[in-house]
């Protein structure tokens, strides 16, 4: 089986011991493993925290120091290579307390030999890989339980907010029945009734993000989906001189969706397109049938913006994820995207680079595929 090389580091203050096992590990196989050796704790404290190294060899006695206050530095400081003990002679109390520290193995170097020293070696190293693999996953699990939590929490503080704030909407018309010719008050009461309906339109989008309500999915022209969309920002468009065009590669059939939804996303698309340019640059809408995959068909929203940095991309989707100034971004509009998108069947993708722009590709399917998140009643 062709097994890339370990890198496996001996640090041990004894360069006979050092000869002794590249002499051994040669022998269990000259291809398998590569060997360094240093006698310095302070280097392989540095090689052990950089990661340097597949596999660590520790011999117990470093001079001044041990075995033992190396792997407890390193592991303080966050290595997780595989680590195993060496010891002049059989002893079982260090035996004993390697395990405890948590050491993948312990070996007393008269016991070594090539076979030996391989399969311990290549055991602790795919022992290492399965549990920080199983972490990963673990993590992976947990953040997205606890999105969804996020998600079910805001719906639900969303839906109590809004009995009240409907309340208070309701003074404010009555209020303004009451108050006759009085442009002074009636100003008072505008600022007022802009404010709540912002903190309503907050409180509906969070609704809807944590529920997974949907309408009926009827056959709906996405073109005309797309111009109605446009000719709702084409003003800001015009006034920030930022120009728009449409791209339609195919006639696209009918497509099943809830069109008020699917508006809603392409909105948000749109409006994130706007916040990244400048005056000159571009956002292109797309319509295209999707190649790989047969049976969806592609909307892409393409802008000469900023674009966005790499390792922040994949955060983009989660919510409340937002770079813009408080007042300006709430980070949900890229996770609503990818629910509407989702609860359709189809799915969403960003591509982007910092300073030169973003595509962001939404793929629906020409007929109905419920996802299975849309069964659940939300
Ligand atoms: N077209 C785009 N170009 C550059 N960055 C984008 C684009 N679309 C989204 N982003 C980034 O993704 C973040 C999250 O977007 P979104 O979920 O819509 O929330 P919001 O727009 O409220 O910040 C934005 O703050 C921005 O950093
Ligand atoms: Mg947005």
């Amino acid at each position: 089986m062709p097994l890339s090389r370990l890198r496996v580091l001996l640090v041990d203050d004894d360069e006979d011991d050092y000869l002794i096992l590249r002499g051994q590990l040669s022998d269990a196989g000259a291809d398998a493993f590569h060997l360094d050796w240093t006698p310095e704790y302070d280097r392989a404290l540095g090689s052990a925290v950089a990661g340097s190294y597949d596999v660590l060899l520790i011999d117990y006695r470093l001079g001044a120091r041990t075995g033992f206050e190396l792997f407890r530095e390193a592991t303080a400081r966050g290595c997780q290579t595989p680590k195993i003990l060496l010891t002049g002679q059989g002893d079982r109390a260090v035996d004993l307390e390697a395990m405890r520290l948590g050491f993948d193995d312990y070996l007393p170097k008269a016991d070594l030999t090539p076979s030996v020293l391989d399969r311990t070696i290549r055991y602790a190293v795919e022992r290492r890989r399965a549990v920080l693999e199983h972490a990963k996953i673990m993590e992976i699990a947990a953040s997205r339980e606890h999105l969804a939590l996020l998600g079910e929490i805001a719906a639900g503080v969303a839906h109590e907010f809004r009995n009240p704030l409907h309340g208070v909407l309701n003074c404010v018309q009555i209020l303004r029945s009451r108050i006759g010719n009085n442009p002074d008050l009636a100003r008072w009461l505008d600022t007022q009734e802009e404010g709540l309906r912002r903190m309503d339109a907050i409180a509906d989008r969070l609704l809807r993000l944590g529920r997974h309500e949907l309408g009926p999915l009827l056959p709906s022209d996405m073109g005309k989906l797309i111009e109605d969309s446009l000719t709702l920002i084409r003003p800001r468009a015009e006034k920030e001189g930022i120009s728009i065009r449409v791209e339609r590669v195919v006639d696209l059939p009918a497509i099943p969706m809830d069109a008020q939804r699917v508006g809603e996303a392409l909105l948000n698309l749109l409006t994130n397109a706007l916040d990244a340019c400048k005056r000159g640059d571009t956002v292109e809408v797309g319509i295209l049938a999707t190649p790989g995959e047969p049976g969806f068909a592609t909307i892409t929203v393409t802008d000469s913006g900023q674009g966005i940095a790499v390792d922040l991309q994949e955060r983009l989707f989660e919510p409340f994820f937002t770079t813009k100034p408080i007042g300006k971004g709430s980070g949900l509009g890229l996770a609503l995207v990818k629910r509407i998108a989702e609860s359709h069947g189809g799915h969403v993708d960003l591509t982007s680079k910092a300073g030169q722009g973003t595509t962001v590709r939404m793929r629906l399917p020409l007929e109905v595929r419920l996802a299975p998140t849309n069964e659940a009643r939300g």
